[in-house]
């Protein structure tokens, strides 16, 4: 491509902004599916045995694989890597050759005749390595008391599967796993579907073998095993477990209401019902990432899970509803039906993460997770804002650009397009088009445009027109707004661009943005429209002067920029407005200023006339993170002292209608806000809130309970920033002594 573009200069150029909207994407083909395996031989179904040396950290294994051969080859290839393949057998007999490819991480077999269409068998004896990391079968060290133990956990999403066993690890090979481990003596072992048999192997050991699974993806595996306690439960006639450590089971229990809801929400939600006989939950407690959706049983860091009423925060019991909302809610959405290649993880893990928060919202509405859903909005739209970012759907070739795909544009970008979608389709179209989805494509590979087919379906709506720019173009819009009067009615004009930190944008194609527009103060008598031009207007019966708004309830992914005289009028009215109307305000008009487009001292003005009555914790935080951005900015110059001042003056008018100690029974709002308060005074350097966290955290190493659990953190942080040798060698050994993984990360 490079040589081209050299040899032709300029015009080859000009030629890729023509071509993004002309390729749309297909629905699934099997035989289109990218990936490095060919499509001539399937797996159906594997028996895999594992025996793992926990001492000596290797596994020896064999698998058997029923294959089934759709075009006469004279090959098999399958991924393995770092496994030291011993024997293999073809249909029972040993094939002419077996030749890694380390570079493709694949095997080929070389037959030495021909294999006709129809059932195969292939045999493989291995022996692998146990890691230290989360990639492929691991070993994680904790304590119990001072006692060092191991347990043994997977992680294999996206291409680690293939460290374990031999497979044909790429998504779209849909196979049933049957598994077979041996289990030393005095621990348990716990992988995606129910035990079905168990016999005495030697040693004290045991041969645990666990019912085969539907046909599914290899990245779906997962064993783990130790020395592991469970508290069991049950809903809608599936059985629930989660294992713990040893002595850590009653901080289950909180996990344990969580997933009773949430499966039975989705079971109602989804129209399929969950499909497996039950569901365990892992707490892994260490180093591991944060969670990981195995079908059937499910694992997490341990802070992710497991929540301990005496020392656990608010934050904490959030996380693990949202966290645990989200793995779930993939137990359909990337495990019933499945992506069928990497470019396109956003319908995984951008719908899972729009799942996690609606779900939560139904179950908590208290804790208004949408309306703190917009800092996550927030850090995708920033990165989103730079030239070097990408499309939700992006073409992956590599192992290593599989793992790359995992960012905030297909997480936090892919929420917020659903989010913006469900909201111009409507909650029970939307819910509708997901049924037919599901339905249709269970135990299947979908692409994105099956999803817009289901939800074209239910909606009668171009989705797919309307949902391309947002996925296979990089950026967003920012939509420019003014007004005018026109006979008494107000006509607004719209114009749009791409929204790009520094430089203008050269002028693109433009998105179709389902829009709303209205009254900020007034929001029922929005107008809601899709706006698919570069530049047009609406006329509305509202007064002229009105304080309009587009973005009402801030459920769009773009930004608006208004005209002074909105602006001057938004601000008249900004503390009557919705909190989500406030946010969103306020966040464009930030984002206007690092983007170098938008005056500072506007947005600090806005900022300064937040008074008593504003007591939102989102609007707070977004603040404390603007002004966190620019104190940094202020390091070293002689202004710095002055901004700190002054920006502790704003941060301590809320805190002090909180005050320091949590009120029985306050919202989640309120805890959150006091936390976030006093961290950021505490930041900032404020000599009473220093002075008043180091004498909590005195009070707290002579009595711990003295300290109530959303306080810990705010308290931690401060004495730690501002801490003398001492001081810092009291948390270290805090730190050390503790068996709970949220108290040493604190
Ligand atoms: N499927 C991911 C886990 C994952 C992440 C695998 C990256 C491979 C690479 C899982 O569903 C997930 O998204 N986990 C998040 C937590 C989640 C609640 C946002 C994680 O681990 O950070
Ligand atoms: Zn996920």
């Amino acid at each position: 491509m490079r040589t081209v573009l050299r040899a032709f200069g300029l015009l080859i150029c000009l030629v890729p902004v023509f071509i993004t909207s002309a390729v749309a994407e297909a629905t699934f083909s099997f035989d289109a599916t990218p990936g490095k395996l060919p499509k001539t031989v399937v797996p159906r179904q594997y028996r895999i045995r594992l025996h793992p040396d926990t001492q000596a950290l290797t596994t020896t294994g064999t698998v058997e694989a029923e294959l089934d051969v759709l075009k006469p080859v004279t090959e098999v290839v399958f991924n393995a890597l770092e496994l030291e393949i011993s024997k293999v057998t073809l249909d029972g007999s040993a094939p002419a050759a077996v030749t890694p490819h380390p570079e493709s991480q694949t095997v080929s077999v070389t037959s030495g005749r021909i294999l006709e269409p129809g059932k195969h068998r292939l045999q493989i004896d291995f022996r692998g390595r146990i890691g230290r990391q989360p990639v492929g079968l691991y070993a994680e060290k904790y304590r119990v008391g001072g006692v060092e133990k191991q347990m043994l956990g997977t992680q294999m999403e996206p291409t680690d599967a293939r460290r374990v066993f031999p497979c044909w690890d790429e998504p779209v090979f849909r196979a049933k796993f049957g598994l077979t481990v041996v289990v030393p003596r005095g621990e348990v072992a716990v992988s995606n579907m129910p035990v079905e048999s168990e016999r005495p192997g030697t040693e004290g050991r045991r041969e645990v073998t666990f019912a085969d699974t539907p046909p599914m993806a290899s990245y779906l595996v997962v064993l783990c095993m130790g020395e592991l306690e469970q508290l069991t439960g049950e809903v809608d006639g599936v059985k629930l477990g989660i294992w713990t450590t040893a002595g850590k089971r009653s901080q289950a229990a909180y996990a344990m209401e969580a997933t009773r809801k949430i499966v039975h929400d989705y079971n109602e939600y989804f129209g399929v019902k969950y499909p497996l006989p039950k569901l365990d939950q892992i707490a892994v407690p260490g180093g591991f990432g944060g969670a990981m959706e195995n079908w059937g049983g499910i694992t997490y860091n341990e802070k992710n899970l497991l929540f301990d009423p005496a020392t656990s925060s608010q934050e904490t019991r959030e996380r693990i509803f949202i966290i645990v909302a989200h793995e779930i809610a993939h137990q359909w959405f990337g495990n019933l039906v499945t992506m069928a290649w990497w470019d396109n993880l956003w319908l995984n893990e951008g719908f899972a993460s729009w799942m996690e928060t609606k779900c939560t919202d139904r179950n908590n509405p208290e804790w208004q997770v949408w309306l703190r859903a917009n800092a996550g909005k927030e850090s995708a739209m920033n990165l989103d804002a730079r030239r070097a970012t990408h499309p939700i759907q992006q073409t992956v070739r590599t192992e290593s650009q599989a793992m790359d795909a995992f960012d905030e544009i297909t997480y936090l970008k892919g929420q917020g397009f659903i989010r913006m979608l469900e909201s111009y389709l409507g909650e029970e179209v939307f819910r509708k088009g997901i049924r037919i989805y599901m339905a249709r494509h269970a135990y299947g590979s979908t692409t994105t445009a099956d999803l817009w087919a289901a939800l074209e379906e239910a909606s009668g709506k171009p989705v797919a027109a309307i949902a391309g720019g947002w996925t296979t173009r990089p950026g967003f819009p920012l939509v420019t707004v003014s007004s005018r009067d026109s006979g008494g009615r107000t006509e607004v004009t719209l114009r749009q661009e791409r929204f790009l930190v520094g430089n203008p944008a050269p002028p693109g194609e433009p998105w179709q943005i389902p829009l709303s527009v209205g009254r900020a103060d007034r929001a029922p008598e929005a107008r809601a429209l899709l706006f698919e031009k570069a530049s047009g207007s609406v006329s509305l019966s509202v007064p002229p002067g009105a304080p309009l708004k587009i973005n009402l309830g801030n459920a769009g992914f773009y930004r608006g920029a208004y005209s002074p005289e909105l602006a001057k009028a938004q601000a008249a009215v900004f503390p009557n407005l919705a909190a989500e109307d406030r946010v969103n305000l306020l966040c464009d008009a930030w984002a206007l200023v690092e983007a170098g487009r938008g005056d500072v001292g506007a947005f600090l003005d806005l900022v300064a006339a937040l008074g008593p009555e504003e007591t939102s914790f989102v609007i707070w935080d977004t603040v404390i993170h603007d002004l966190g951005i620019l104190n940094r900015m202020e390091k070293g110059k002689s202004g710095q002292p002055a901004f700190e001042r002054w920006a502790r003056e704003r941060l301590k008018v809320p805190l002090q209608r909180l005050g320091w100690t949590p009120k029985p029974g306050e919202s989640s709002n309120d805890a959150l806000l006091r936390a976030a308060l006093i961290t950021s005074l505490g930041t900032l350097g404020d000599p009473g809130v220093v002075a008043e966290a180091r004498e909590r955290f005195a009070r707290f190493l002579k009595d711990p309970s003295t300290l109530p659990p959303d306080l810990r953190t705010p308290v931690c942080l401060i004495v730690g920033r501002h801490a003398d040798a001492a001081t810092w060698e009291q948390l270290r050994s805090l730190a050390r002594a503790t068996d709970s993984t949220e108290e040493r990360d604190r």
